[in-house]
């Protein structure tokens, strides 16, 4: 049985706060009054003990290794579902009839090219960008395009903006790849599926045929049901907070990308395989390792750990075994990267350290190693997690701004700075 309400002693006065029950899960101490009976605020930085909203899209259970979306675990979504199952179920909250299902590939399928001035807007960047900075700015620049679905009261349009950016991601993605090599843009084919038509859209030229691989393909559309939803990371919560105030629903997203662009977080992929090539060969791990471990040293595993899963984090698992489906396939034999990360992810799950803090491989550990496998350059590793995280910051703002009860999101702060003190000409400083 767990508590209707919880008690806070301030002082010699006592407040009851009410205790609201998740359908799994801890509770929470709904703490909405407590400013007004106390007079004081919670302090929580980094949010480590605050539920910022109420949620019936994805559970995680990070001491259990558990993810669910929509109550279906991811195992089972990875083995037996396709990518655009997953973007239905999120958004939705029920997986798909086959009507159901041929209807919304249809409709996201229609969606994949972008207004032709997009391809003028790329020349603007410089060919070396960053393909995360021409993606936040090109996501952001489609409400500049596609004025008729910015209206968030209208649901008509909200659903035309989702069916919009799922669509349109892959091929903006695939744009910002080929305008960093050099190489024309490929037009998307709408008789591929969303994963192969990713594929093609990125290495396809128009001199020659390309034929998808289709164990790359499916290996693919399995990294994006991966990634495709997590609930209130840093990305989404940044979505959620940037929808709140009633900006458009591309602005939210651009802005997620801009979240998730940081090496905490979806930039860690590229920041693992950065790392295991500096490691560059097994015998170098010890002193690797020993860096992590020194408190005075801020070098970190990356692609180790994760704020939630204190515990191997499930989708870590489903990505090691893709990882050796895709190098398998592509006949990659001895990889030192791969040597490196494996021996690596031994001595750390054998080390008092990472065991002590519950320090597991993440899923950034292995998509690295696919992706670079698959001819992805590490600068394009956030960028395909953002096309997958896409549909899941849609289904979060979407229920966001479908909750009547939604208010701007307005955190306060406890203020540690100069208190009142009254200007002098600078003469007088
Ligand atoms: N290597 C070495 N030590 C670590 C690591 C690591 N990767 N991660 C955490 N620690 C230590 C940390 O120094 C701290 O030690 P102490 O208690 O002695 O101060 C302790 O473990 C707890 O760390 P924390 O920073 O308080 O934990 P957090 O929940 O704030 O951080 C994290 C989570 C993911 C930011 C962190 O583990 C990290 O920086 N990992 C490397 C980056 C990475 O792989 N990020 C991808 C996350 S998964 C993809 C996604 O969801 O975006």
């Amino acid at each position: 049985m767990t508590a209707n309400s919880a008690t806070v002693k301030v002082g010699d006065k006592s407040v009851d706060l009410p205790v609201k029950a998740g359908s799994i899960g801890p509770s929470v101490i709904d703490i909405g009054k407590l400013y007004a009976q106390t007079g004081m605020f919670t302090f929580d930085p980094g949010f480590t003990s605050t539920a910022s909203t109420e949620s019936q899209i994805t559970y995680i259970d990070g001491d259990e290794g558990v993810l669910l979306y929509r109550g279906y675990p991811i195992e089972q979504l990875a083995e037996h579902g396709d990518f655009l199952e997953t973007c239905y179920l999120l958004l939705y909250g029920e997986l798909p009839t086959a009507s159901q299902k041929a209807d919304f590939v249809y409709r996201v399928t229609r969606h994949t090219m972008v207004h032709e001035q997009m391809a003028r807007f790329f020349q603007g960047f410089r060919r070396d960008a960053h393909p995360m900075s021409v993606m936040v700015a090109s996501v952001g620049a489609l409400a500049a395009f596609y004025h008729d679905s910015t209206d968030i009261s209208d649901e008509n349009q909200r659903m035309v903006a989702s069916m919009r950016m799922i669509a349109k991601m892959p091929t903006l993605a695939a744009m910002a790849f080929k305008y960093s090599i050099g190489q024309p843009f490929v037009f998307p084919k709408n008789d591929l599926d969303y994963a192969a038509n990713f594929l093609h859209m990125c290495f396809a030229v128009p001199c020659e045929e390309y034929k998808v691989n289709p164990v790359l393909a499916r290996a693919l559309d399995r990294i994006f049901i991966l990634h495709a939803d997590h609930e209130q990371n840093a990305s989404t919560s940044t979505v959620r907070l940037a929808g709140s105030s009633g900006a458009n629903p591309f602005a939210c997203i651009a802005a997620g990308i801009a979240c998730l662009w940081g090496p905490a977080h979806g930039g860690a992929n590229e920041a693992a395989l950065k790392m295991l090539g500096e490691i560059g060969t097994v015998d170098n791990i010890p002193k690797y390792i020993a860096k992590a471990k020194d408190k005075n040293d801020p070098f970190r595993l990356m692609g180790f750990g994760h704020r939630v899963y204190k515990n191997y984090d499930p989708r870590a698992k489903i990505m090691q075994k893709t990882t050796h489906d895709v190098l398998n396939e592509l006949g990659v034999k001895d990889d030192p990267l791969l040597d490196v990360a494996l021996e690596l992810e031994r001595i750390a799950l054998h080390d008092d350290y990472f065991i002590e803090k519950k320090l597991y491989p993440n899923i950034d550990f292995y998509s690295g190693i696919t992706l670079k496998a698959m001819g992805f350059p590490t600068s394009m590793f956030t960028v395909l997690f953002a096309v997958a995280r896409t549909v899941g910051w849609i289904a979060q703002w979407k229920e966001m701004i479908e909750d009547p009860s939604q208010k701007i999101g307005r955190p306060r702060q406890l203020y540690t700075g100069a208190p009142r003190r009254d200007y002098l000409p600078s003469t007088n400083r």
